[in-house]
């Protein structure tokens, strides 16, 4: 009689085995986090060589285009590769129907073009939302009852991405889920001989309180009401899963689900479930609260950041937007070795 005969289980079966050689584990260690997967976030304002820390998100200012260009050198030297671009309006410019979007002399216009001429390879995606040029803070235009109008908020959004795009914009970024946006998008830019043009859509978009740091930072709260209609109930995965999949049928080129931390399970049943490149939205709340974990005494701000960007990766996406991106090499440092 030799040895075991249940090579299923234990004794026979240790999985010790392939953890106590350090480069035993090493080589069998699934790829750690990289910069070239994340997407930077950035907020703008009007003005020249202003840098305006935003209090609600440490680490992140606002910026007007020239001073975005200097303190985007390091970080696409750091080996991150896109970016996409937030405007905070002046109020002065803001009116019910949002139309300083279409205006091409405008912040967001002027800062695309700054960007992509002292970075020409840098991926720039516009956010494509009316909330930050409405008065009354709503997605898009709205009826009598604060409901936003889906198909003439399309129409400016459609027309609003071609000039974007025009003026180099790798691709745009709607972000009301709006019935028809990727379609209606996608056929304005054919028609305007724009069919490189990128559309990455808020295909999953729940209803979070962890916007509040963000709409601290560009100032789109709705004036009244919420955007109930806009955004998914936490609660609705079939929902969920149902609005990325009609979104990759209209041909967007990624989709996105948005928070990223309360929301892995959603993460992985899209990728899941689609053939379609996968971004997921690390928004601002998650990412102030783990900045200010430090500040009480819960960890490092990178190491947590590393184990939840890690997180994100592992159930399935394959891009982060994320404002860790102007930090990653200190979250780099934490990567296993
Ligand atoms: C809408 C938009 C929002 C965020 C990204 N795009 C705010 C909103 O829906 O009110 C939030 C991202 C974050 O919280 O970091 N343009």
């Amino acid at each position: 009689m030799i040895g075991t005969t249940n090579f299923g289980s234990f004794p026979a079966l240790r999985m010790r085995r392939l953890r106590t050689r350090p480069l035993l584990r090493d080589m069998l260690r699934a790829p750690g986090i990289e910069a070239r997967r994340l997407m930077w976030p950035v907020f703008l304002q009007e003005g020249l060589k202003v840098k305006e820390p935003i209090p609600s998100l440490p680490g992140q200012s606002c910026y007007s285009p020239d001073s975005l260009v200097e303190a985007l050198e390091p970080v696409v030297n750091s080996g991150v590769n896109s970016i996409i671009l937030f405007p905070r309006v002046a109020e002065s410019l803001k009116c019910p129907e949002g139309r300083s979007i279409l205006n091409e002399e405008g912040l967001m216009f002027e800062a695309i073009r700054v960007v992509k001429k002292h970075f020409p390879r840098l991926i720039v995606f516009a956010d494509l939302d009316l909330s930050e040029y409405t008065i009354h803070g709503h997605s898009g235009i709205i009826d009598d009852a604060g409901v936003v109008l889906n198909d003439s908020t399309l129409e400016i959004l459609s027309e609003a991405a071609v000039r974007l795009c025009r003026n180099g914009a790798d691709g745009v970024a709607p972000s009301g889920m709006l019935d028809g946006q990727v379609s209606l998008i996608r056929n304005a830019l054919e028609q305007s001989e724009l069919s490189d043009s990128l559309i990455m859509s808020y295909s999953t978009k729940f209803d979070s309180r962890f916007y509040n740091c963000f709409r601290n930072a560009v100032n789109n709260t709705p004036q009244h009401g919420n955007r109930a209609d806009c955004q998914i109930s936490r609660s609705d995965s079939r929902q969920a899963l149902r609005e990325s999949i009609m979104d990759e049928r209209e041909a967007a080129d990624i989709l996105m689900v948005k928070p990223a931390l309360a929301y892995l399970d959603i993460i992985k049943d899209v990728s899941q479930s689609t053939d379609c490149p996968l971004a997921a939205y690390n928004v601002s709340g998650e990412y102030a609260m783990t900045w200010h974990a430090q500040d009480h005494g819960i960890g490092n701000r990178y190491a947590l950041a590393h184990e939840i960007l890690t997180s994100i990766f592992r159930a399935g996406a394959d891009i982060v937007i994320t404002y860790w991106a102007n930090q990653i090499s200190q979250i780099l440092e934490y990567n296993e070795r």
